[in-house]
């Protein structure tokens, strides 16, 4: 059901004033709660404005209801590549499949120019004649289908009739002005009866605007092989990033996190291991902070001392000038480097302040050795050592740069368990790229930085209403959560422990090697002997020739598994988004073909229902 916020005062009976408010809809389409947070925050905005707004949740909206509809503001988040979140799957299918239908009814044939026939379907270029929009949609630059989903529903609903009353904002991770101002000219655009905004050329042209976004062209191919949290794919950057949701105490946030205390961290692998996975506790004390087993804590690590040293060389740079914080206060340039601005992928405004240089270094190279890459540079560092450095002064340097953004991690450890504490679960990231040794800022600032007893470091919650234990205890639950996608999934057993809850619990994990990736065994173990882990299904990918994974394990147990579904189990997957949560999914609609007897289609709608049901939920980054 939708959720009425905002309506001014003047709607109840009480101060019967005859004003008639525009009916307004709010859908969002979000994973972990940011473009929900957003939706009611343009809820709020639209009352004050004389709508009677509505938030609701795409995964319960049909396109029939949307034919219903005069006014729809539309905020959705994109993850993985361009995909829609969970809950806007079925209704981006819906219109998506509308825009190409040639007729809604199939088997009636398409009338034949100037011909009306009587009763026939509406058109679909007429289906949402009535209804006038406007889209917000989030994403990361550092993808290439940045807020693919945003600009596909904002073509749909065009394409189906609907007029744009404000054209579609695309909100990068630091969504904050654009969604304001967004709101601002949405809201004016709706109350202007009759205009028409087209389409927005960067909308027009989708490759365009890929190719303009996603300089450089695909992420790092060191970062999506690896499922650590420190590289997400590209909602979950976003949604992961997001304004907490009301869950903070009243004085620590986003904004203002609070610094914890490192309690304890340790490495989980064992010696030889290819991964270090990090388990590292967090003291809360007096932040007033309140989570539940599923949530995520956002982290704000600082740049690595030599990477910090690197840029300043380049610069030639002592260190000690003074630049300006995000806030505008001075402060020196080796603390602006080393807490506030991030140096990861240049700005475009970066790349225009160095390319004179870069284009010089390339022209004296012409002819002696390809040393300067072709594409784009990968890193900031990389643009300054292409372009010779040098030239920046450090004021102009810094104002081309992003803030540096928290990183959100899976909580594992339940409150009820650990009491003021929480434990996270973090895969330190690693790579070479360009004959350069590149890390992960936060994994390894945990990693490597932390001395437990004396570090503090920035953190908030962020709360994932969508990723929640079942409320009765009795429900079983599966769940399948390789390499460090077993964060939330320690926090939920360890929860079900404390609470007694009786359901059965069933975990899938997997990773490279038995005996050092084997994460939290002991634990693990204790948790079986406990009776708390019913089932316990490990597949260790490399311990034999053949690859196995946890979709491998599913597919062999699959009359089980659609025996605990049809018991109203829910089915839960953390970890990489990209391929892994991907194989699960077919894996799950595979089972309920095999062992459920069903065509694909309708194994297809049997998950579909245990989305919209929310008994599949996933934290996949
Ligand atoms: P691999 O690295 O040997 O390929 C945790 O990282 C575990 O997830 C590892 O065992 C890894 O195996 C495995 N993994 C890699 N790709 C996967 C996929 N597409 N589906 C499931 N597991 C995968």
């Amino acid at each position: 059901g939708g959720v009425d916020l905002g309506r001014p005062a003047s709607t109840s009976p009480a101060t019967a004033k005859p004003t008639r408010l525009a009916p307004l809809t709010i859908l969002f389409g979000s994973q972990t709660g940011t473009c929900e947070s957003l939706a009611k925050r343009a809820a709020k905005e639209a009352g004050k404005r004389g709508f009677a707004a509505t938030v609701r949740d795409m995964g319960a909206f049909t396109i029939e209801q949307l034919a219903q509809e005069q006014n729809l503001l539309v905020i959705t988040s994109t993850y993985g590549e361009g995909e829609p979140p969970d809950n806007a799957k079925a209704l981006h299918a819906a219109l998506t499949a509308a825009t190409k239908a040639p007729s809604r009814d199939e088997g009636v044939a398409a009338p034949a120019a100037g011909e009306v026939l009587p009763g026939a379907a509406t058109p679909p270029w007429r289906l949402l004649g009535a209804l006038r929009y406007s889209v917000c949609a989030l994403g990361d630059t550092n993808y290439v289908h940045f807020c693919q989903c945003g600009k596909e529903f904002d073509a749909a609903l065009e394409k189906l009739g609907a007029a744009r009353a404000a054209a579609a904002a695309e909100c990068d991770l630091d969504y904050e002005a654009k969604f304001t101002s967004w709101l601002d000219g949405a809201l004016s655009g709706l109350t202007e009866v009759g205009r028409v905004i087209p389409n927005a050329p960067s909308t027009a042209n989708l490759s365009g605007a890929v190719t303009a976004a996603g300089v450089g062209g695909v992420a790092d191919p060191g970062q999506p092989s690896s499922p650590s949290p420190a590289t997400p794919t590209q909602t979950e950057t976003l949604t992961r990033s997001a304004t907490p949701d009301g869950a903070n105490g009243p004085r620590f946030s986003r904004q203002n996190p609070f610094p914890a205390l490192v309690l304890a961290s340790r490495r989980l692998n064992g010696a030889g291991s290819a991964k270090q996975v990090q388990h590292v506790e967090f003291d809360l004390g007096d932040s007033g902070f309140v989570y539940a087993a599923g949530d995520a804590l956002g982290v704000y690590a600082h740049n690595c001392p030599e990477l910090v040293g690197d840029v300043l060389a380049v610069l030639g740079c002592d260190g000690e000038e003074a630049v300006a914080a995000p806030d505008g206060s001075s402060i020196t340039l080796r603390r602006a480097l080393t807490e506030f601005y991030d140096l990861g992928k240049p700005t475009d405004e970066l790349l225009a302040v160095v390319s004179p240089c870069l284009q010089a270094a390339r022209g004296r190279d012409m002819g002696e050795t390809p040393a300067l890459p072709r594409s784009a540079p990968h890193h900031v560092i990389d643009a300054l050592l292409a372009a010779g450095g040098g030239k920046l002064a450090p004021a102009e340097f810094v104002r081309t740069l992003k803030r540096l953004q928290p990183r959100l991690y899976s909580i594992s450890s339940s409150p009820k368990a650990h009491a003021g504490q929480v434990h996270l679960t973090v895969s330190a990231v690693r790579y070479e790229k360009d004959a350069r040794a590149r890390k992960g800022v936060c994994s390894t600032f945990l990693a490597d930085r932390v001395q437990p007893g004396e570090t503090r470091i920035g953190v908030f919650v962020h709360r994932n209403a969508a990723f929640r234990l079942p409320e009765s205890g009795d429900v079983p639950v599966i769940m399948v959560g390789p390499g460090t996608g077993i964060a939330p999934f320690r926090a939920f057993l360890h929860e079900r422990r404390v609470t007694g809850a009786r359901g059965r619990n069933w975990l899938l994990f997997g990773d490279q090697h038995a005996a050092t990736d084997f994460l939290y065994q002991e634990e693990l173990a204790e948790l079986q002997r406990g009776g708390v882990l019913t089932r316990l299904d490990t597949a260790f990918s490399r311990d034999q020739a053949e690859k196995v994974y946890v979709q491998h394990r599913m597919l062999e147990n699959a009359r089980e598994l659609l025996a605990w579904l049809e018991q109203g189990a829910h089915f839960y997957v953390c970890g990489d988004a990209s391929r892994m949560a991907k194989d699960v999914d077919a894996a799950l609609q595979r089972v309920v073909e095999l062992a459920g007897g069903r065509t694909a289609e309708q194994a297809a709608d049997y998950v579909q229902t245990l989305r919209t049901s929310k008994r599949y939920q996933r934290d996949v980054y």
